[in-house]
């Protein structure tokens, strides 16, 4: 008999914690529509209090999903009923809510004395904290998840002590995340054992684990938790998520997919949905997928040497442990022309993933219509990145966009940019010399907007192969410490630079806006006891 393991997908909260990622409101409903479509059990949304575009984020995922929405926040009363606002109209929600347990984090995060004096108080306070944000919680939903940060770095006997007291005021999910990474298979598949056994209510809660790649075992590390009793998995799409990453949700599961011989456990993903999902999130996040990464990578079916090759031909078993097509890689790669209509576009945009508005089909028909001119032969990478375009530009209309460009080089001359930047209502020009024409035309924008930027990352490949592909940007800005990562495209790879670039400045100004706004930061934790 095989068990079902629950998966839970964390892209949009702890994926996005990613340096630089950080997804648009628009970004995060397309991606939280193909996780449905994919079959994810759990879609965490976001973090609702930690600023206004989070909240909107989870709120309008919760208004349009039918699978279960998160919400993840503090065990503070603010963090928790802002999470509830957000996750109202869910059809089915949880509230996801987390304290320290290793005594490293409550040595650094309760240090002050109102928490208790001797190491030993804190961690009752802690308990106490736990218990009360959990009940609270349980005010609002029937589902609430409790997570015990650091648990991999936790003494177990007193991890023990906190999970009994969570799943005593109504916790229905308890998650021991390895949120450093430090843990190995072994251990932390013992941890989990050993919870089974000293926590006496734990029948009444599913365990879930959540682990960090810091030393690349986080697939490594779940799978053995599921080993032990863990029957759900927190992961994301591509592994992104803080520092390492978390474990990458298509590795998990296609290691319990191709080894059902000896993993008597099955979950629900669709897994031809898998390499849609990836290249959804990769063009959104702009964090390009390396070409050896297991499943979705460039190369992961890739047979390069004369002996695969010939193995290859003769039984595709020699080689290769699961089919392409199980993942959602097709070799028969389906061409679109001029010819194709608009119906053939909506077929094939739909067979990618997307879904589209009456007013973003008009737009990307246009799109297609000038591509298929121009190239003859529309290919799906194209059609990705006119989704990528479309999604992006209701982003960037709140913002900066660029009206006008124009660049004078040569080999003899200085090269020089002029560029018209839409900033609100008002058209700014302002023109520059640099080294080389990305470089004059990054600098005629810092000239147009006032503003002066590290830029740390710039990447340029083309979309799809031959002389007439699209070129697209990647680039990551940093400022003030914060990195922001910018997209663009087009034929004219100057002009996807400085589409790139001001889709970084975009991102930074969203950042400063909701940093403005927001009434608590993420991260600098200051816990509020209830009582
Ligand atoms: O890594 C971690 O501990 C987390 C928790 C908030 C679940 O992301
Ligand atoms: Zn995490």
């Amino acid at each position: 008999m095989s068990e079902k393991i629950i998966i839970f997908d964390t892209t949009l909260r702890d994926g996005e914690q990613s340096p630089g990622a950080s997804l648009t409101v628009f970004e995060k409903v397309e991606i939280a529509r193909q996780l449905e479509r994919m079959k994810v059990d759990v879609i965490e949304a976001g973090f609702p209090v930690s600023s206004p575009a989070q909240f909107e984020a989870v709120q309008r995922i919760a208004d349009q999903s039918s699978v279960i929405i998160a919400g993840l926040c503090r065990a503070v009363e603010k963090d928790i009923k802002v999470a509830a606002d957000a996750l109202k109209n869910a059809r089915k929600k949880r509230i996801h809510t987390f304290t320290s347990t290793s005594d490293i984090h409550i040595l650094g995060k309760f240090g002050d004395s109102r928490y208790g004096e001797s190491l030993a108080e804190k961690r009752k306070t802690v308990i106490q904290m736990t218990m009360d944000a959990v009940k609270y919680a349980r005010t609002f939903t029937e589902d609430v998840e409790y997570s015990a940060e650091d648990a991999g770095r936790t003494d177990v006997g007193y991890l023990a002590e906190v999970i009994e007291a969570a799943i005593a005021a109504g916790a229905t999910t308890v998650n021991i995340p390895d949120t450093t990474g430090y843990c190995m298979p072994q251990e932390f598949g013992a941890k989990i054992a050993e919870l089974k056994k000293r926590v006496p209510n734990i029948h009444q809660a599913v365990i879930s684990v959540h682990c960090h790649n810091d030393l690349g075992l986080s697939v490594a590390n779940s799978l053995s938790a599921v080993l032990n009793g863990a029957r759900q998995v927190e992961c994301t799409v591509n592994g992104i998520g803080e520092r390492a990453g978390n474990a990458s949700m298509e590795e998990f599961v296609m290691a319990l997919n191709v080894r059902k011989d000896i993993w008597p456990f099955y979950t629900d993903i669709l897994t031809r949905e898998i390499y849609n999902t990836s290249r959804m999130v990769s063009g959104f996040t702009g964090m390009i997928v390396q070409p050896n990464k297991a499943i979705v990578g460039d190369n992961a079916f890739a047979h390069e040497s004369g002996i695969h090759q010939d193995g290859m031909l003769k039984n595709r078993d020699t080689y290769e442990i699961m089919k392409p097509e199980d993942v959602g890689i097709t070799h028969n790669r389906i061409v679109l022309g001029r010819h194709s209509g608009r119906h053939g576009l909506v077929a094939r945009m739909k067979a990618l993933g997307y879904e589209l508005s009456p007013s973003e089909l008009d737009d990307i028909y246009e799109k297609f219509l000038l591509v298929a001119d121009r190239k003859k032969e529309v290919y799906d990478e194209d059609l990705r990145v006119m989704m990528g375009e479309e999604v992006q530009k209701h982003f960037d209309e709140q913002y900066y966009q660029l009206e006008y460009l124009q660049v004078t080089l040569g080999t003899s001359i200085v090269p020089t940019a002029t560029v018209k930047v839409k900033a609100k209502e008002k058209s700014i020009q302002e023109s520059s010399v640099g080294d080389g024409p990305v470089d004059a035309a990054f600098k005629a924008v810092e000239r147009a907007l006032k503003t002066h930027v590290t830029i740390e990352n710039y990447q340029v490949r083309s979309v799809t192969g031959g002389r007439d592909a699209v070129g697209e940007v990647i680039l990551r800005i940093r400022d003030n410490g914060k990195a922001f990562t910018g997209k663009g495209n087009s034929t004219d790879i100057v002009e996807a630079s400085v589409r790139a670039f001001l889709n970084a400045l975009n991102h930074k100004k969203q950042y400063d806006k909701d940093r403005h706004e927001q009434t608590v930061s993420i991260w600098q934790d200051n816990p509020v006891r209830f009582v």
